[in-house]
């Protein structure tokens, strides 16, 4: 049980809302701007609701506490502006001045205090504000100063698209229609911790991208120059144990030679040679078997695309499997970032039953984990509850 924003009258109150504004951005320019199309409702409710001044911030990449320009929120922030359709004063330091009715921070994570949690830095946040708005699904799973810090502070809510998340991916989800198949894939090389769970929840795990290259690896594989997480080699060969059956990894791979658009590209089946070759989308065997797979389901989350669909060359297995599932009439979650916007490229966004703004974190909200987040919100609900 945690508050929203019904709960709350924001007449004359300063409110800080923290969003999920990490959006992808190829040559400074915004690819995919739903993660902030989809917190607008929540910023207009307050602002409508006779709010004093909204504070608006967000983390952008890992820069890893270091100031670095290409992490600037600045043109997310102008982004912003036009979608309001009104002006947002953009703060580089945390000193806002009060005449400003909306405001944009710079980078949470310029400052190291937001990634280690601290204590101060959470207070000093809270500081800006009399509510905490938290309307960052996206990263709800990180134990994060403005995720599960600010809200031991002051009074704190769900905003209107954490409250949607929440029941699309952890409600409705408790008991989904069988066979449920989950395909994960993307970039990211720590989605591993989250498998554990969830594969004792699905009937089938379709894995891709830089996971598969682990599990490829860790199953004797020769993967080339693929990307892939070391630290996971041992999860990944207990998992392939205790879980074959459940478990499905590509066959054959269309590879590149460097990590770029116009490289060189050559396909190959699992066991071939690929010594100075990386992986970069699944071949056209390994996408007949997803379909086949996908045909039998009634319940599908995807989470990660299956290659490097931001390169035309590489785009052919996400955009496949994307075109087929949005033919098929079963549950269909689409969660996270580069999934999400891999749906969007292709038109797909309106054929899924929900296009979560999250990634690890729907992933772990789906696996049953606790989520730092939500947990925050729950507590201070009884800590401010009358
Ligand atoms: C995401 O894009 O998944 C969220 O914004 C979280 O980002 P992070 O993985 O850098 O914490």
């Amino acid at each position: 049980m945690f508050f929203r924003l019904k709960d709350f009258s924001f007449t004359n109150k300063k409110v800080l809302i923290r969003v999920d504004f990490n959006v992808p951005m190829h040559g400074g320019r915004i690819t995919d701007d739903s993660r902030i199309k989809k917190t607008i409702p929540t910023i207009e409710y307050v602002l409508r609701k006779g709010a004093k001044q909204v504070i608006v911030c967000s983390h952008f990449g890992q820069p890893k506490g270091r100031k670095e320009p290409e992490f600037s929120l600045l043109p997310v922030c102008r982004r912003l502006e036009q979608l309001l359709g009104r002006k947002v004063e953009f703060c580089e330091e945390f000193a806002v001045d009060e005449s400003h009715k909306v405001v944009m921070l710079e980078n949470l994570r310029f400052s190291r205090g937001e990634a280690e949690n601290d204590y101060d830095f959470a207070k000093k946040l809270a500081g800006l504000a009399d509510i905490f708005v938290f309307d960052a699904f996206g990263v709800a799973h990180r134990e994060h100063a403005s995720v599960s810090g600010i809200p031991k502070h002051i009074p704190s809510c769900a905003g209107l698209l954490m409250e949607k998340e929440v029941e699309f991916l952890g409600e409705d989800m408790k008991s989904p229609k069988r066979p449920f198949v989950a395909i994960i894939g993307g970039a990211k090389p720590d989605k591993i911790n989250v498998i554990g769970n969830l594969i004792k929840r699905v009937d089938t795990l379709i894995v891709s991208g830089v996971l598969a290259n682990t599990f490829l690896k860790a199953s004797g594989h020769e993967i080339g120059l693929s990307k892939y997480n070391k630290d996971s080699l041992n999860a990944a060969r207990k998992l392939l144990s205790g879980f074959s059956k459940k478990i499905v990894l590509p066959e054959d791979f269309v590879l590149g030679e460097r990590f770029m658009a116009n490289t060189k590209t050559r396909v190959a089946y699992v066991d071939d040679k690929i010594a100075g070759w990386m992986i970069m989308d699944v071949g056209t065997e390994t996408i007949k078997k997803y379909k086949e797979i996908l045909n039998r389901a009634k319940t599908v989350v995807w989470a990660g695309p299956l290659g490097a669909f931001e390169f035309e060359k590489f785009e052919t297995g996400t955009m496949e499997i994307a075109k087929h599932l949005s033919k098929l009439n079963i549950v269909k979650i689409i969660g996270g970032g580069d999934s999400g916007e891999a749906i969007e490229k292709f038109g797909l966004t309106s054929r899924m039953t929900h296009v979560s703004t999250g990634g690890g974190a729907s992933l772990e909200l789906l696996a049953g984990h606790e989520l730092p987040g939500i947990k925050a919100l729950e507590e201070n609900y009884r800590k401010f509850k009358k």
